[in-house]
């Protein structure tokens, strides 16, 4: 699947709830691992490859999870961590992001079965990354002003590609 870039509207866009897990679910599910993989992701959300539906696929090195649906159920007392991040909508771009260090998560399988996991490090911030992206939200959103001005022209030149 062709992964859109920054600049393509539907990134700020927020996705819909998907309201019964169907064959053709479980096939973009499918096709969503598949470029994330190829593109040596850790995580990809539907709005990347231009579909308007609450689905992520993430994988932390514990192989891929893929949730439907997905709610996270913050554990603010873990506390939060600064690490960089990149996103396949925004190649060559990384940047430093406070996230919760450790989150629990909720949604649907691709079975359709209600999942609820908990996740730390690497995992638990590839799933708030996604998360964030089904809002229309993403990673230079949560960054300073000033760090933001840091990376304008490279954004412009993303901006433009698309345009
Ligand atoms: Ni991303």
């Amino acid at each position: 699947m062709e992964i859109r870039k920054y600049g393509d509207p539907v990134l700020r866009e927020k996705a819909r709830a998907v309201a019964e897990v169907t064959d053709e679910v479980r096939e973009l599910i499918k096709d969503m691992a598949g470029t994330m993989y190829e593109n040596k992701g850790i995580g990809l959300a539907a709005p990347q490859v231009g579909v308007k539906s609450r689905v992520i696929v993430v994988d932390g090195g514990q192989g891929l999870l893929a949730l439907i649906n997905p709610e996270i159920l913050s554990s603010p007392e873990a506390g939060e961590e600064l690490a960089e991040e990149g996103c396949l909508s925004l190649p060559e771009i990384t940047v430093e992001v406070k996230r919760a260090r450790k989150i629990r998560v909720k949604g649907l399988s691709e079975k359709g079965k209600n999942i609820e996991t908990e996740a730390e490090g690497l995992l638990a911030r590839a799933i708030q990354h996604e998360v964030d992206h089904l809002n229309g939200i993403l990673m230079i959103d949560r960054i300073s002003y000033a760090r933001r001005q840091l990376l304008r022209s490279q954004l412009k030149k993303l901006e433009k590609a698309h345009a």
